[in-house]
């Protein structure tokens, strides 16, 4: 794969949403519309269960010359979206999720395979999940030709793919503010992080979007991501 891109937004005490209700808005317009540049640059974006359960996203590209640029370049106007769940619960055919936007990749685990092609094959591509984590996730998609993925969240799925190292890029939106509830989702959880305070990411840059800080990072190691097919002349 040439590219799999981290992107999440978390408060200053690092929570990602709160515990319920209404859905929390940590983003800024200028923000949102830089996160949809990396969006329009990749064939695929990837969510967990939990979040479409939660947030039912779009995973669009918003803006209309971010879709007339992957147009020139012969691509669709928005990526495929991307669901990894073990059981599927929870996941209709009829939401928005499945109708709107991309088409829909669904990366299962093998013993939900069969009753989730019953109930969803109409709206979305099953594929069967292996238990080998990122890496079958990634050659998964690496199989279906995709080379450029976003990976949106949420904390579950964050944590696999920063514990496993298992990115290129990293990039951190942090809203000015504080959650301050300890049932609300944080960036990650407890995990075998590769990078640890002897192990540090490259901070490539920082930015002020809407009175919002935007810090991309660089994974000088990647792991576990399936190379690239070379290009013949
Ligand atoms: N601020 C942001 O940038 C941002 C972005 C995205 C999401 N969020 C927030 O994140 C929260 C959701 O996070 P979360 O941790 O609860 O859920 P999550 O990471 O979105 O999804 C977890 C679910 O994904 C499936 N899954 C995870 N790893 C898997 C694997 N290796 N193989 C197969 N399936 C796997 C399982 O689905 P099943 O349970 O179906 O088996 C698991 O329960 C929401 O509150 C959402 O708003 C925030």
């Amino acid at each position: 794969m040439e590219r799999v891109h981290l992107s999440v937004c978390m408060s200053l005490d690092g929570h990602i949403d709160t515990d319920g209700g209404e859905r929390l808005v940590l983003s800024s317009e200028e923000d949102c519309r830089d996160m949809h540049a990396v969006r329009a640059d990749c064939d695929a974006i990837l969510v967990g269960a939990g979040t479409v359960r939660r947030d039912q996203p779009r995973l669009t590209v918003r803006y209309p010359d971010l879709i007339a640029a992957r147009r020139e370049r012969g691509m669709p106007d928005h990526p495929a979206k991307v669901v990894v769940t073990r059981n599927g619960d929870g996941l209709d055919a009829d939401s928005c999720f499945f109708r709107q936007g991309g088409p829909v990749i669904v990366l299962c685990a093998e013993p939900s395979l069969s009753a989730l092609r019953a109930r969803l094959s109409s709206a979305a591509q099953i594929v069967a999940l292996g238990d080998d984590g990122v890496a079958g996730i990634l050659s998964r998609l690496s199989g279906l030709g995709i080379q450029r993925l976003m990976v949106e969240g949420g904390c579950q799925v964050l944590t696999q793919f920063l514990a496993a190292g298992a990115f290129h890029r990293l990039r951190v939106a942090v809203a000015p503010f504080m959650v301050g509830r300890a049932a609300a989702p944080r960036l990650a959880g407890p995990g075998p992080y590769l990078h640890g305070p002897d192990n540090r990411l490259r901070i490539l840059s920082t930015r002020t979007l809407g009175n919002i800080a935007v810090i991309v990072m660089e994974n000088p190691e990647p792991r576990g991501i399936p190379a690239a097919p070379l290009l013949t002349a």
